[in-house]
């Protein structure tokens, strides 16, 4: 018992070294040790009523977060393992499984106090860093924002530190796994922010525009880079990452936005991945700070609502045309509801925008001529709109 623990626990160490190695860029770890979700909950912190003090209520009762680690008993995680060839009843300890659904287990254990309940899954300190250096101080009055971070406070308030601790876990997934019928993974910032449900307020107008291009940019980054560094890429992971590329080329074209990115080559090679990492890191920094109006969320939306001619030329690949379609109702979906919030916008899309994320859910049978027409029919919508 004591052995097999132990091997785990080395196991658990190789695979987090070797990602950090791997993956320099994926959440920064900010040090200190973890207390876990118990810290944050008394009622006269996190746990109570009203919005200052409901975050942990939130989390506990309507996040997805929460069930992170329970998912792993489900019966398509059973059959997701077995496909991998994880041992029965071991996905809650696999650490294939658990640098994402229980991300605690990564974690050397002297960093991980008794507090921590082992079925946390994603908790508050996955996201806002470990709090032995700040939870004590952290409420005083006489410490700022900028106090909390110096202490080791994840600075989350910075879209761009925020997106490269979402897309850790949400977008790059070892081609084995999705092949072992794992849900694919589309990082959208914005929308998932949303649907995360959101503990916190967003008091800036337009703040879910500059969310969604970073989250955007961000994923681009680490698909592009893990394409560059693994050159067993298969065939669908180069049509995810030519999807996204091509969302983000036509988007910062379109807004003429200083840090564009280039188009993708057809058959990329290890020099393309590099050079479109390096291309959307820098529209992430930028993006991350944007400013959007009425007018450049509005004439964004129109120049990707008039893409359907993309759709509709002979010889691109449907698996291709597919990827790119799902990455375009994204955004238009972004861009039309920052609109009606924003501004006096009151867009009469709703119908056009569903049949489109109808043709995007599964993109097994993606067809490409009829997308075409439903993208025709939502630009005409939205014209009617005026
Ligand atoms: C890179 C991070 C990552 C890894 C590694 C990962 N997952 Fe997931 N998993 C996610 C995310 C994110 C979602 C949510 C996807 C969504 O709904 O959009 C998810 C969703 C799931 C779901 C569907 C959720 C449900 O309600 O049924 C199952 C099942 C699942 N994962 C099982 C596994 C198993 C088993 C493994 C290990 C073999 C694994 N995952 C590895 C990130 C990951
Ligand atoms: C999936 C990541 C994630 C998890 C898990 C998470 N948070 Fe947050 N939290 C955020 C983000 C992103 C923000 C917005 C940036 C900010 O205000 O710092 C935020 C904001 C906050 C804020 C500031 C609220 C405001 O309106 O300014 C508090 C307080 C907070 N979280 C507490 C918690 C607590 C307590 C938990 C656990 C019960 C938790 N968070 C879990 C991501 C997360
Ligand atoms: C440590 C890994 C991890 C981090 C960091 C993380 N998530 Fe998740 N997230 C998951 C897993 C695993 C699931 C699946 C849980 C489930 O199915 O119940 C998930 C589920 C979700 C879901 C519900 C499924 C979906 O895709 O609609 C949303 C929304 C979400 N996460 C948003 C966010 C946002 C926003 C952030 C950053 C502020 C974030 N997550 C950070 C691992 C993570």
């Amino acid at each position: 018992m004591l052995l097999r623990a132990v091997a785990i626990f080395i196991f658990a160490l190789t695979v987090v070294f070797s990602l950090e190695a791997k993956e320099p860029r994926q959440i920064r770890e900010t040090g200190g040790a973890f207390v876990g979700s118990i810290g944050c909950k008394s009622s006269s912190c996190h746990g109570g009523a009203g919005p200052k003090r409901s975050q942990y209520i939130t989390w506990s009762q309507k996040d997805f977060h929460t069930k992170a680690y329970a998912v792993l008993l489900n019966a398509r995680s059973t059959r997701i393992a077995e496909a991998l060839g994880i041992a029965e009843g071991s996905a809650t300890t696999s650490a294939r499984c658990t640098v994402c659904h229980s991300p605690f287990q990564s974690v050397a254990q002297e960093r991980v106090a008794p507090t921590v309940r082992a079925n946390e899954g994603v908790s508050c300190e996955t996201c806002h860093g470990a709090a032995s250096g700040w939870l004590r101080g952290h409420t005083r009055t006489d410490w700022t924002y900028n106090t909390r971070v110096a202490a080791g406070m994840r600075d989350l308030r910075n879209l761009y530190v925020r997106a490269n601790a979402c897309v850790a876990c949400h977008q790059s997934l070892a081609p084995e796994i999705l092949r072992a019928g794992h849900p694919d993974l589309f990082f959208e910032m914005d929308g998932q922010s949303v649907a995360e449900p959101k503990h916190w307020t967003e008091d800036e107008s337009w703040s879910g525009l500059r969310e969604w291009l970073t989250g955007q940019a961000v994923a681009l980054r680490e698909m592009s880079w893990a394409l560059a560094s693994d050159q067993s890429s298969d065939e669908f992971s180069a049509a995810r990452w030519n999807g996204l590329a091509w969302l983000c080329a036509t988007a910062t074209s379109a807004a003429s936005i200083p840090s564009p990115v280039s188009q993708p080559t057809s058959t990329p090679g290890k020099s393309d991945f590099i050079s479109m990492q390096t291309q959307a890191d820098a529209l992430a920094h930028r993006a991350s700070t944007s400013n959007w109006s009425g007018s450049s969320a509005r004439s964004l939306l129109l120049a990707l609502a008039s893409t359907d001619g993309e759709f509709t030329v002979k010889g691109t690949a449907s698996l291709l045309l597919g990827q790119r379609a799902k990455r375009l109702v994204l955004a238009l979906d972004r861009l039309a509801n920052a609109l009606n919030q924003n501004s006096s916008a009151h867009l009469k899309i709703d119908n056009e925008l569903n049949q489109l994320f109808q043709d995007v859910k599964t993109l097994d049978a993606f067809d490409a001529i009829a997308f075409a027409g439903h993208l025709q029919n939502f630009r005409t919508a939205l014209d009617k709109s005026g």
